[in-house]
């Protein structure tokens, strides 16, 4: 567990270690990174985008995959999660489009989509770094309480505080929230070399108290974390006030 100050420092050495990860990986294949949305995340997107356009670090060898995406809009519509990584870190890097993947909640057959996902991930060679946040609940993408810790990519069925906490996305329009999302599942983050999770404010203090003082769980999945051989917390001090 990492405590920062301030979001900006915990962004600024998340960055920091993903680029020096990117730079020490020998390997012949890509580096394969997992990567999250939300607000949580967009302190770091933005200083990798620097570093990459100060020639510090280049996407050009990486292969990343999405934790989730909604189902039911369109990744055209602005609040996909298609568009937000787009239009918050992919434009602005040297990633190669080809290397992106990020669920297709449009897909014809979603459970196909889901198990292709997984597959994907297993030909990349396995996730080498997963990037994530929390939900005020304690879940690790879409992997609301309740999910299996071994869980796999499927569809999840969004709960009412996860529905209220993402509408202010959606003008405060609860009815304009996607119900269901595709989500990678706790046992696909885990599987991941490497696992790391930002968490910052006060709204996330008592999911934090969760992850690393409380047992591990279902209903806090973030939980699992302690499970991990190579599980690191990066936080701010608001989120600390619980512990
Ligand atoms: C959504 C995403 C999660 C994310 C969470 C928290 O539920 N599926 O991956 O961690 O929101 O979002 P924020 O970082 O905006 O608090």
């Amino acid at each position: 567990l990492l405590i920062h100050s301030d979001y900006e420092a915990a962004s600024i050495w998340t960055a920091r270690y993903i680029a020096s990860k990117i730079k020490e990986h020998q390997s012949k294949r890509p580096f394969v990174l997992g990567l999250p949305t939300g607000s949580s995340p967009l302190g770091t997107y933005k200083a990798l985008i620097e570093m990459c356009r100060n020639g510090e670090v280049s996407f050009k060898n990486v292969i990343t995959f999405n934790m989730d995406e909604y189902i039911g809009i369109p990744k055209e519509n602005s609040q996909s999660y298609h568009s937000f990584m787009w239009d918050n870190f992919f434009k602005h890097i040297d990633v190669n489009p080809e290397n992106v993947n990020i669920p297709n909640g449009s897909a014809q057959d979603i459970d196909a989509e889901c198990s292709n996902y997984e597959e994907r991930i297993k030909e990349a060679g396995g996730i080498d770094l997963f990037l994530g946040g929390i939900g005020p609940d304690g879940h690790i993408a879409f992997n609301e309480p309740g999910s299996s810790l071994h869980s796999r990519t499927r569809v999840k069925t969004l709960t009412q505080d996860t529905i209220i906490a993402n509408s202010r996305f959606f003008g405060n329009n609860l009815s304009k929230v996607p119900k269901t999302a595709i989500t990678v599942g706790v046992g696909t983050v885990m599987d991941a070399r490497e696992v790391v999770i930002i968490v910052n404010g006060h709204n996330k203090a008592r999911a934090l108290r969760h992850a690393v003082e409380e047992g591990v769980n279902h209903m806090w999945t973030i939980s699992a974390l302690q499970l991990h051989p190579k599980g690191i917390i990066v936080c701010d001090e608001d989120a600390t006030s619980e512990l």
